[in-house]
């Protein structure tokens, strides 16, 4: 959560700040501001509340000048979204400013002592402490006002001092009055990565605003602080001293950070599943074993063969690609699956045993309670793989292996294409661990060609989207939803519910069809429609036994069924076609129309689809 950038080099910095904040606001949108040097010193800093729309309006009357600068995109943690709580925050008598992204969990006893100390507070954020205590250790730590050569180090051992008092997680990012040539940044749990130019260098909680920039960048690890000029990075670690670090190559262009001609990111994103999971698939599926093959295992194929649980965790709609997950794996390789919200797992208890495997499945690679159930189950000896999408993120660093899911960057906050190259790498696990124990060769050829149609199939469901939009429409006002499914379409009704609510802000509820008699269908009336999952399947006929309850009380249904299934056409009031796929896939369709539908009603509302109120892309505080 939060959006922090930073530069110094030749340019006017603002330039840079501004255009990458827009590309991080998904991190969190209700306030921003930018601070630099300008040419005679001083420091700048221009802040609202708002979107950055609202920041830009400001910096259009005065925009500050200077070749170095840091800003900062909010989603509010301590204190409210105002003018006074947005970051950059000043330290001491506007001798520094700071951007942060984390939660300072001893922030009060600290700003108690600064307060007794003299420091006036001017926000109600946790933020402010570290400024003020940066600015008072800066006082202990005299540095020389030449950063040239090795004089970093007493600035250093001031930042240093200060961090060390902080329990809690920060990246964040500080320019200095006396010290224009350097900016300094640190991370502890908060991601923070440093963009290498040609005599400039860039600073971001994620690699986005670096797209049309520079493709170098180089991760910061926890417990280092980055020492940035135009011309140098230093890398010192806490208990280390300074230390080497690798430039690694980004692979993404400007253009993969911009709508493409889409009204919004999200509807862009929905129309990419297509590639995104032939991305996913690229290379993983092995014709000559009827198998599929991962690089990232980092088990031999003897411990692969000896597991015998997976436990998958993760939060969100991760989550309910976790649940697809557990149906697949356990349906085609008959090996047991658990799915433990992480927020719950990190502090229970499970019994283990040393053949359960960990897979932790996040978008992000940056989600708090996804990082914190993977150290415990890493804590308690389980190898831990991650699936994660953002390469470089925080959990796929600190995996024992995994596999990334190569669908591109994500910027919507509602996940759509994450979620569906999650399935289908999934889907492949399951192939892998069936074919290592008791899957067919000509079962594992079976898969494989099924698997290959997909993206295929992905665009024909897309052709779904005039149709959605006209049951859109017809049910914008409603206020209430159930999404029901059963088996392989539970997750989906699960996953179709979280998309509306959202987005929309509607209530929604997902269900497996047939537990909605022991309560939900209390709420069932002709306001209340009920969107039924109902591909071909061996639980078809029960479906349409629950959706005939449904309509017996009122209720209006939606249904999505495979093409040509006009059973279902008579039964409900509106039906959606997707094309017919195996069991086991069916979630990777049918969640189409449940995503353009939860866009299209979003639309008709007039709601901010790809910044929806209180959210944020990624959910780095506990
Ligand atoms: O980045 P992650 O996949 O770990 O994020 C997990 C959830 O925060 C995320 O899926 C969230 O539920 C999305 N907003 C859902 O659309």
């Amino acid at each position: 959560m939060c959006g922090i950038v930073g530069y110094i080099g030749p340019r006017e910095a603002t330039e840079f700040l501004v255009m990458g904040l827009h590309r991080l606001e998904y991190r969190g949108y209700d306030s921003a501001g930018v601070a630099t040097i300008t040419p005679d010193g001083q420091i700048a800093l221009v802040k609202a509340a708002g979107r950055i729309n609202q920041l830009e309006q400001l910096l259009a009357n005065n925009p500050p000048n200077g070749r170095v600068g840091i800003g900062h995109t909010r989603w509010a943690t301590h204190g409210n979204p105002s003018d006074a709580n947005a970051h950059p925050h000043y330290g001491g008598n506007n001798e520094l400013a700071l951007v942060h992204n984390g939660v300072i969990e001893n922030y009060r006893p600290i700003k108690q002592r600064l307060e007794s100390d003299g420091y006036v507070f001017r926000s109600a954020t946790d933020t402010e402490v570290i400024a003020h205590l940066i600015d008072s250790c800066l006082k202990r730590y005299p540095p020389v006002a030449d950063m040239a050569a090795a004089d970093y180090e007493p600035l250093v051992n001031a930042v240093q001092a200060a961090l060390a008092q902080l329990q809690g997680t920060y990246g964040l990012a500080v320019l200095f009055r006396r010290w224009p040539e350097t900016l300094i940044a640190a991370r502890l749990g908060s991601p923070l990565i440093i963009g290498v130019g040609e005599e400039e260098h860039f600073i971001a909680s994620d690699a986005s605003p670096f797209a049309g920039f520079t493709d170098k960048i180089v991760y910061l690890k926890d417990n280092e602080l980055a020492v940035v000029t135009a011309s140098e990075l230093r890398v010192v670690h806490r208990d280390q001293g300074r230390v080497n670090h690798s430039v690694h190559v980004l692979d993404f262009e400007a253009a993969d950070v911009a709508k493409g001609g889409f009204a919004h990111f999200m509807l862009k994103e929905i129309f990419e599943q297509p590639e995104a999971v032939e991305n996913v698939m690229r290379g993983r599926l092995d014709h000559d074993a009827a198998t599929s093959k991962f690089g990232g295992f980092n088990l031999t194929p003897q411990q692969l063969r000896g597991l015998n649980r997976i436990i998958m965790t993760a939060c969100g709609t991760s989550w309910h690609a976790g649940l697809v997950g557990e149906y697949q794996i356990e349906a085609l390789a008959r090996l047991p699956v658990e799915v433990e919200y992480a927020s719950e797992l990190r502090y229970s208890n499970p019994p283990l045993e040393n053949r359960t495997l960990v897979l932790a499945i996040t978008q992000s690679g940056e989600t708090a309670d996804t990082l914190a159930a993977l150290r415990e189950m890493q804590r308690k000896g389980c190898p831990v793989l991650g699936i994660c999408n953002v390469v470089g993120s925080t959990i796929a660093q600190e995996t024992d292996g995994g596999f990334y899911l190569r669908a591109g960057p994500e910027i919507g906050v509602a996940s759509t294409k994450a979620f569906t190259s999650q399935c289908t790498l999934l889907a492949m696990l399951a192939l892998y661990f069936g074919r290592l124990r008791h899957m067919s060769f000509s079962a594992g050829k079976q898969m494989i060609e099924e698997l290959q149609q997909l993206p295929d199939q992905i665009r024909a469901a897309l052709q779904c989207n005039d149709r959605v939009k006209e049951v859109a429409e017809k049910y914008a006002r409603c206020n209430n939803f159930l999404y029901l499914g059963r088996q392989f379409n539970f997750p989906t009704a699960l996953e179709g519910a979280l998309k509306l609510k959202e987005i929309s802000y509607i209530h929604a509820e997902g269900y497996p069809a047939a537990e909605m008699k022991h309560g939900p269908i209390a709420l069932v009336d002709e306001n209340t429609p009920s969107v039924f999952l109902m591909p071909r399947g061996q639980v078809y006929d029960k479906v349409v036994s629950n959706l005939q309850e449904i309509k017996a009380r009122g209720g209006p249904v939606i249904a999505v069924v495979c093409a040509g299934d006009d059973e279902a056409a008579e039964m409900a009031d509106d039906v959606i076609e997707v094309p017919t796929v195996e069991e086991y896939l069916q979630p990777i369709v049918t969640v189409i129309p449940l995503q353009l539908l939860a866009y299209h009603i979003a639309v008709a509302r007039g709601c901010d689809v790809d910044k929806p109120r209180n959210l944020a892309k990624s959910v780095t505080v506990e």
